[in-house]
This record gives C-alpha cells, sequence and structure tokens, in this order.
C-alpha cells in the first residue's frame, strides 16, 4: 500500500499530539508535532530578550535559527541551534507567548514552508491548528479533532500533576486553554478552523484507544491502512 498523508488539527488539549504519535507508530509514519516548532520560536525570542510584539525582530531570528525535528520512540526532540529544547519549550512562560508569535504572518509562512516540505515524500501524521487547511490540504485523511473545554483542562491539569509541574489551578489552566483556543480561531492568517473535508472527532468521553482505533479504521476504510 502507497504511503499518504494524515492531518490531525484541533483546540489545546484535545489529545493531537498523543494520538498523532500513536497513530503514526502504528503505521510506521513519521509524526510532526508543528506546535513544537511555534514553541521552539517562542524558546529563541525569549532567550534574545524580546517581547511578543516585536515583529521585525522576531522575523529577523526566526530567519537565522536552525530548528530540528527529531523522530524519537517517546515522541519528538527538538532543537534549536544545536540546544536540545525538547524540555524547555513546555514551560508556562512559552505556553503564554506561543499564540501572539503564532499570529505573525512572517512567522507561519517560514514555517508552514518548512513543514510543507517535511510533508513531500508522504507516510506523515502531522498534528497543529492549520494542517488540513494550509499545510497539507491535500492530504489523504483529516481529522479535526476536539473536547469540551472542562475536559481538555482536566487532562492538562492530570498530566501536570503526573509530571510534578503543576503550577496552575484548574480553573487558570481552563482560564488559559480558552483565551489560547480564543486567539488561535480569531487571527488573520490561517485561524484554528476544520477544514470542510476533515472528520469532526469529539473525544470529550473518549479514550485514548478509542480515538486512535476509529482513526486506524478511517484510513483503512479510505485508503486501506498503509505501511
Ligand atoms: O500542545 P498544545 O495544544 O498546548 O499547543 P501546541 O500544539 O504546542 O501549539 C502551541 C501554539 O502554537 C498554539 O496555541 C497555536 O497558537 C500555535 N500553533 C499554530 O498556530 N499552528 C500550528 N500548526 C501549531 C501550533
Ligand atoms: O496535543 P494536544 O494539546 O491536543 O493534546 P495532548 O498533549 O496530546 O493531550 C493532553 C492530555 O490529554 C495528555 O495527557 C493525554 O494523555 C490526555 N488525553 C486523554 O486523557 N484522553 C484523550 N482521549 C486524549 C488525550
Amino acid at each position: 500500500m502507497d504511503k499518504f498523508n494524515i492531518a490531525i488539527d484541533g483546540p489545546a488539549g484535545a489529545g493531537k499530539s498523543t494520538i498523532a504519535r500513536l497513530v503514526a507508530g502504528a503505521l510506521g509514519f513519521v509524526y510532526v508535532d508543528t506546535g513544537a516548532m511555534y514553541r521552539a520560536v517562542t524558546w529563541k525570542v525569549q532567550q534574545e530578550g524580546l517581547r511578543p510584539d516585536q515583529e521585525s525582530e522576531i522575523v529577523a531570528i526566526a530567519n537565522r535559527m536552525r530548528i530540528e525535528l527529531i523522530p524519537r520512540a517517546e515522541g519528538q526532540q527538538v532543537i534549536v541551534d544545536d540546544i536540545d529544547v525538547t524540555k524547555a519549550i513546555r514551560t508556562t512562560a512559552i505556553t503564554d507567548d506561543v499564540s501572539q508569535i503564532a499570529s505573525i504572518g512572517a512567522i507561519r509562512q517560514l514555517l508552514v514552508a518548512m513543514q510543507k516540505q517535511m510533508a513531500i515524500s508522504k507516510g506523515v501524521v502531522m498534528d497543529g491548528r492549520d494542517i488540513g487547511t494550509h499545510v497539507m490540504p491535500d492530504a489523504e485523511i483529516k481529522i479535526f479533532l476536539t473536547a469540551s473545554v472542562s475536559e481538555r483542562a482536566e487532562r492538562r491539569f492530570k498530566e501536570m500533576q503526573s509530571s510534578g509541574s503543576c503550577t496552575m489551578t484548574l480553573q487558570e489552566l481552563e482560564h488559559d486553554i480558552a483565551r489560547r483556543d480564543q486567539m488561535d480561531q480569531e487571527r488573520e492568517i490561517s485561524p484554528l478552523k476544520r477544514a470542510h473535508d476533515a472528520v469532526l472527532m469529539d473525544s470529550t468521553s473518549m479514550s485514548i484507544e478509542e480515538v486512535v482505533d476509529e482513526i486506524l479504521g478511517l484510513c483503512k476504510d479510505k485508503v486501506g491502512g498503509g505501511k
């Protein structure tokens, strides 16, 4: 069976990265977390001591920096200018600024061009906000994965508790997720929205396994399963 591409979009905490990684593993495909690229730019911007509204300086930095995404069994390793930032890009300081930086047109242009390049050889499962609409509009499978805000906040809360990095209350997390959803949905350039041909999956009361199985079922129905 020929390889194909899978686009998974949706709001924060919907389960995109967890599910995309497992689907890629099951099919022997490459997983690409595009959110990590926007986070990597945000990390560099903060390292350089810039504010997220210093657009021209941010664009100049982004044009000079080198982002490498290395697929690993446990997820995707992110290297910026030879520094491993895989963990550093997940802090709340980065999460606070990332959506503002992701709304800069020239930043999106730069990262989308890199993402399109990664998708050329097919056999890619890519997750983000604009994958089905802009990055891989011709992806064979498109999923718009969502869940209620309270469920997504609870998932993130549990995740933070189990990693011992819980610096926010459940209420603060819910507020943060709702704020980011709004910025991502309302930005001018390639906002978060369901592609007209994407399958809508509400995972509010679905387990990770159920979502993965449903997507693998779609792959079998549509393109014969992969590998
Ligand atoms: O994992 P989480 O849902 O918290 O977010 P992420 O996927 O790491 O993405 C972080 C932020 O990057 C999002 O809130 C968006 O503002 C931005 N993003 C984007 O604009 N386009 C993408 N394709 C991926 C992420
Ligand atoms: O990438 P995104 O922000 O959409 O979400 P994620 O980081 O993959 O998932 C957020 C958390 O929800 C993780 O701890 C997942 O294990 C969990 N999750 C869940 O409990 N049930 C699901 N159906 C999907 C994800």
